[in-house]
């Protein structure tokens, strides 16, 4: 059973669906309805080729407890019907969270792709709910050495932890043509290298109105250099309403395939989102990371990302040192398209050997 339940998991759902088909096992994909716009979900599943979900649980927004609980009781009746073997959770969003504990306390085994990652910050809502979904599954698929290290000292055994490899670059490197493809620079004017693509949707960012003022002072001075094009989150967007400054050209949410175009056309990314780090990482472009933290080192240490915080000052300066000098593109080792592969092949080895019927 594969769950995905908003925007980051369904990129990182279909290559592991399509993985597991391809060793034979049978799949039964859950959808949660944690985003459920067109934007935010709809486009998603049209960009990826992505299976419609066999079964959809609907739990919608609401606070954390609420979104939390709601995908916790619609799941938990599901899984108790269908017994899946394995339940497979991405990422570290509400809905990654409520279906491990559910599994958990169901006895059936569970497995976590993308474990380990820590950004250190437990006010981030995901740190959260990575800590405690890597506490709850049996399986944990790291994309990372640090991440496998922070699994080990999290009290893991060696035997549960995979370093895979990153299933968000297995969907990049196979989508990344028909990205190219797409006609979204020239619909909107842009030349590639001409501007800088920003997006910024984090509570931390996005609902303190100081730190919101100070960033978009600092974002208006980098757009006097290259203007910027903002594909806002619809968090974001009520939030912005009449306060952007000149030079920043607002968006409605892009789908994948415009997102990948966006990013790849971009002179410089500006973002507080995880896994834009790592796409850009791939895709060799410059990412400044408007946090104070990041749960994805690797980019920084082997990739084009730098953690630049959210003061004005820093942040400009960062901008104008990325723009003059651009850093060296680089790619983290099992980054290679072929992660998804390798966790198919150690949960199907896994499933033949636990549920193998004794021969009569
Ligand atoms: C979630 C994830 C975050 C991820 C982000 C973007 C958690 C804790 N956070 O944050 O890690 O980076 O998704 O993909 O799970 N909304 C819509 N349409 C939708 C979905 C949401 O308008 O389809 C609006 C609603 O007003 C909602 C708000 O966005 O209240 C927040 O949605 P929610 O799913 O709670 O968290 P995100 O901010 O999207």
């Amino acid at each position: 059973m594969v769950v995905a339940g908003a925007r980051p998991n369904f990129v990182k759902a279909k290559p592991v669906l399509d993985a597991l088909a391809a060793t034979g096992l049978r799949t039964t994909f859950v959808h949660t309805g944690q985003h459920y716009d067109e934007a935010m979900s709809g486009v998603f599943f049209a960009d990826l080729d992505l299976r419609a979900p066999d079964h959809h649980l609907a739990a919608g927004s609401g606070s954390h407890a609420v979104q939390t609980a709601a995908v916790m009781t619609a799941f938990e009746s599901l899984l108790d019907r269908l017994a899946p073997d394995v339940v497979v959770v991405f990422g570290d969003v509400n809905s990654t969270l409520a279906c491990a504990l559910v599994a958990a306390k169901a006895g059936v085994r569970s497995a976590h792709v993308e474990a380990g990652l820590r950004s250190g910050d437990r006010s981030m809502p995901e740190e959260i709910n990575r800590i405690v979904t890597d506490q709850l599954c049996d399986d944990l698929f790291a994309t990372s050495p640090e991440a496998v290290e922070h699994l080990l000292r999290g009290g893991a055994t060696p035997h549960q932890v995979h370093l895979v490899g990153n299933v968000m670059v297995d969907t990049l490197l196979a989508r990344q043509a028909d990205a190219f493809a797409r006609p979204v620079l020239a619909e909107l004017g842009l030349r590639p290298g001409g501007y800088g693509l920003l997006t910024l949707h984090r509570p931390a960012n996005v609902d303190d109105p100081a730190t919101l003022t100070d960033l978009l002072a600092a974002l208006g001075e980098i757009a006097a250099r290259c203007p910027l094009v903002f594909p806002a989150h619809p968090r974001t967007a009520a939030r912005l309403a009449g306060r952007l400054p000149a030079g920043i050209r607002l968006l409605g949410p892009v789908g994948y395939l415009d997102s990948i175009a966006l990013q790849a056309g971009a002179r410089l990314v500006l973002t507080d989102s995880g896994g834009i780090q790592e796409e850009t990482t791939v895709l060799g472009v410059p990412c400044l990371t408007l946090r104070d933290s990041t749960e994805r080192p690797l980019t920084v240490t082997e990739g084009t990302n730098r953690v630049v915080g959210r003061e004005r000052a820093a942040v400009v300066a960062a901008a104008f040192e990325a723009l003059d000098h651009p850093p060296f593109p680089r790619r983290p080792a099992l980054w290679d398209g072929r992660a998804s592969q390798r966790i198919a092949a150690i949960l199907a080895r896994a499933l033949a050997v636990t549920t193998a019927r004794p021969a009569a």
